[in-house]
């Protein structure tokens, strides 16, 4: 916040900005950075893609402008997600699809276009994508966001201070478990995250190694690559037991050799 409030000025046209950080996992004060927006008149926009499957998100609470997020990362299709933009914008915003279903009136040398939402859904839309992406915001409604946020949270206050404990595992973000979510982004010393993520999946492991197209936070961090563990409703406290033992075989194995590994 303190660094928000310096490159936030009467400069600035829009602030935009994860909700939940894919790498860090730390959930970003978005009701705070959009009314710091809003005294400059700038426009808050906010990729929800790592909150929405994760908690409970009231856009109007938060107050931003537009707020974007992914069916597939929501136990939903792929190739479809939802834009929630404030209607003052939405209303003065031209489309740039063009297609049919969006057309009011056609001319030889221009059209106009029909009313919100159909201006911006041009061509015919994903049908069946919006059904499944449907049947997930059932299923997740169903279990209870705020369940599945609680479930995470205990996930993650479990396993932080056991990875806290190996030497020479560092975990980049908050250390503090109220301040993230299930997704946890660490290196090994010394090991390349690509060697750890391999050396997890002969553990039957699956965790995510590279920039997680997010280089400018990396730089930031001084890092070429993390490993990154995501925790989600359907973990357990077992499975992270076995993310920290297979870890430790990890570090094991690289550092002293071992025949341990299967
Ligand atoms: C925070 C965040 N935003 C956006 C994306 C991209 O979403 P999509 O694949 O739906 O474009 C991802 C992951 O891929 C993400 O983690």
């Amino acid at each position: 916040m303190e660094d928000a409030k310096k490159q936030i000025t009467e400069k600035t046209a829009i602030v935009s900005i994860a909700h939940v950080s894919n790498v860090l996992g730390v959930i970003n004060p978005i009701a705070e950075l959009t009314k710091l927006a809003h005294q400059h008149q700038a426009v808050m926009v906010v990729d929800g893609a790592q909150a929405v499957p994760h908690m409970t998100v009231d856009v109007q609470a938060l107050d931003c402008d537009f707020y974007a997020f992914s069916g597939h990362k929501m136990c939903g299709p792929t190739g479809i997600g939802v834009l929630y933009g404030k209607r003052q914008w939405l209303d003065q915003m031209e489309p740039v699809e063009f297609g049919g279903e969006m057309i009011d009136f056609v001319h030889l040398q221009e059209s106009t276009w029909k009313e919100l939402p159909w201006k911006f859904e041009a061509g015919t839309p994903n049908i069946a994508g919006a059904i499944g992406l449907g049947a997930a915001v059932d299923y997740l409604t169903e279990i209870g966001l705020e369940n599945i946020h609680a479930h995470e949270a205990d996930l993650a206050a479990y396993v932080l201070p056991k990875l806290q404990a190996i030497e020479g595992l560092t975990i980049y973000g908050p250390q503090e478990a109220a301040k993230r979510t299930g997704v946890i982004a660490f290196n090994l010393a010394g090991i390349h995250p690509h060697d750890v993520a391999t050396a997890l999946d002969m553990e039957g492991i699956a965790v995510r190694a590279g920039h997680h197209c997010a280089q400018p936070l990396l730089t930031y961090l001084q890092v070429p690559a993390t490993a990154r563990a995501s925790f989600y409703l359907y973990n357990t406290r077992e499975d992270a037991d076995r993310l920290v033992d297979a870890i430790k075989l990890t570090k094991e194995f690289f550092q002293h050799g071992t025949n341990e590994i299967r």
